[in-house]
């Protein structure tokens, strides 16, 4: 079998502030993708949710999702495969590697909300990536706001030209359909639960048949909006959307099936099918013979009966075969990849072979890690896959001091799934666990307790907030380390760490010390 069309694949993520509607349009996108295939994570809530660990807890208490997962649907001769994000503000490391592994996204906003804080957030990392963004404003069924004041604020607070594909006629009690602005059609609200239903061709705004589904108030405004939203934006160039700096917006509501086919047409025509990958010391395409990727999550104990640990590795180019021989570029070390699984349903599928844009889950022992680059041979590191410096900065207090070991177990595996960070201070036995949101912790301390045995507290630590170090001149960063023993530590990889008691004291200290790099971010070399 020959290699699909490089543009036979859509890998996207979709980013929202947690009640904008992501899950719903989630479940919807699935729908009308037909051949639904739910990821194990999805599937595996419902049916298997005793058997789940504690932690999964949490997130059914809470009810946010704590775990990504990957759903695939194909439409069209075009396999979409959908990552999940967590929702959760708290949570959101996960989530910005998750965004590495994405060609495209998808932005909700609440029609009466607008841009919202964990919009924003997910939006700027989409930006330092150069993620293209449709944009879906939901809940056009309920009453929101003015349809231009929700462009207007998407164009000035992102800086993104926005160009309406759809129009909303009316919103809330006044909702009475969505128009296509290209197509000239009007997608129209029916039975009692109103629906989307019969779709009336026009020959344009001015078409009189309008009349009869829009009253002559209501018309007359719509047709005065819908002149100034074909007349009033730029064309939707295509090139500008893939580098980042324009934003085609849909209406719609994914509770009543509004927009939704429109989504799915939107990410055929003009989404992004896998992109050429920052990686040093070359870049890599997709149609490149030889297989290459990289690992932007681990999860250990998705099945708490068999313990075992997974690596969410993107195909980048290449034909990916089961029984593959990778090298894990990091170690030099050859990895036999004889068990690959797409995260179908419930009982995972063996993955007999994948293509540039595809996620396969490798079951692993801990070998491969976030951030890992596997090849055929060459020596490639895919770029672009941060740590990030976290928020607060914790000390684990253990209830049973006989479990120390099981406790360093638990904690550097976690690390290594990125759930937290991991800080070995260089005075001082006590280890520091760093997470970028309180949920983290929680997830933590839960997961120590199902998982590996352990009874442990959460203690504060000294320190508020860490940032690497680096410096041109090694004399300098030895210095630097030497004069601030005391707050210093490695992180997992042996990198340092300075840690300060709060921003005032790192604020201060970065600026008296400028032969030294502080940063918020950090690759794996
Ligand atoms: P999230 O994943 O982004 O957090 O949002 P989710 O889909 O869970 O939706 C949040 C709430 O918004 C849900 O209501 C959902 O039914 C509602 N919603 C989503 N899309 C639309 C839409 O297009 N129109 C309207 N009117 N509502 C929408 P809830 O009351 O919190 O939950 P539920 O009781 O309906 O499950």
């Amino acid at each position: 079998m020959s290699a699909p069309a490089p543009n036979a694949r859509r890998t996207f993520a979709i980013i929202s502030h947690p009640d904008a509607g992501k899950t719903t349009l989630t479940e919807k996108l699935l729908l009308f993708g037909g051949a639904i295939h739910l990821a194990g994570e999805v599937r595996a809530r419902g049916n298997n949710r005793r058997a789940r660990s504690d932690w999964m807890k949490i997130e059914q208490q809470r009810g946010i999702s704590v775990t990504s997962s990957v759903m695939t649907f194909e439409r069209g001769g075009i396999t979409f495969n959908l990552l999940d994000t967590p929702g959760h503000e708290d949570f959101s490391e996960d989530t910005y590697r998750t965004l590495t592994a994405v060609d495209s996204a998808v932005m909700v906003i609440d029609a009466a909300r607008g841009i919202e804080a964990q919009t924003r957030k997910l939006f700027e990392v989409c930006r330092l990536r150069d993620v293209p963004i449709i944009t879906f404003v939901n809940k056009v069924d309920r009453e929101g706001r003015d349809p231009f004041a929700l462009l207007d604020e998407i164009a000035d607070q992102l800086a993104l030209d926005v160009v309406p594909l759809t129009w909303p006629v009316g919103m809330g009690g006044q909702f009475r359909g969505l128009y296509d602005l290209r197509a000239h059609t009007l997608t129209l609200p029916e039975g009692d639960s109103r629906t989307s239903g019969r779709v009336v061709p026009l020959t344009g705004i001015d078409d009189p048949a309008l009349a009869e589904f829009v009253p002559a108030d209501e018309l007359a405004t719509f047709c005065e909006q819908a002149e100034l939203a074909l007349g009033g934006y730029a064309e939707l160039d295509p090139d500008l959307y893939r580098k980042g700096a324009l934003t085609p917006v849909l209406f719609g509501s994914a509770l009543k099936d509004f927009g939704v086919g429109d989504l799915i047409a939107a990410l055929a025509a003009y989404a992004p099918p896998p992109r050429v990958q920052h990686a040093t010391p070359r870049d890599v395409t997709p149609d490149e013979p030889a297989v290459t990727g990289f690992v932007f999550k681990v999860q250990a104990n998705m099945n708490p009966q068999h313990r075992d640990r997974i690596a969410f590795f993107r195909v980048c180019s290449g034909r990916f075969r089961r029984g593959m021989k990778l090298k894990q570029v990091a170690t030099g070390k050859m990895i036999a990849i004889n068990s690959p699984i797409f995260f179908f349903a419930a009982d995972r599928e063996i993955a007999d072979e994948a293509f540039p844009g595809d996620i396969i889950g490798i079951p692993n022992h801990g070998v491969l890690r976030v951030g890992d680059t596997l090849t055929e041979g060459e020596a490639l590191t895919f770029t672009g896959i941060p740590n990030f410096a976290p928020e607060i900065l914790r000390r684990v207090r253990l209830g049973d001091p006989t479990k120390s070991k099981q406790l360093r177990t638990a904690l550097t595996d976690m690390a290594e799934e990125g759930v937290t960070q991991l800080f070995r201070p260089m005075i001082g036995s006590q280890w520091i666990v760093g997470v970028v949101g309180q949920l983290q912790l929680e997830v933590l301390i839960s997961r120590l307790d199902a998982e590996y045995k352990v009874d442990a507290g959460i203690e504060p630590s000294p320190f508020d907030t860490a940032r690497w170090i680096a410096a041109d001149e090694p004399a300098a960063l030895k210095s630097f380390v030497d004069q601030h023993k005391s707050a210093m530590a490695e992180d997992r990889d042996g990198a340092p760490v300075f840690m300060a008691r709060d921003q005032w004291e790192l604020n201060y200290t970065a600026q008296r010390e400028t032969a030294v790099r502080f940063t918020a971010t950090r690759e794996r070399a």
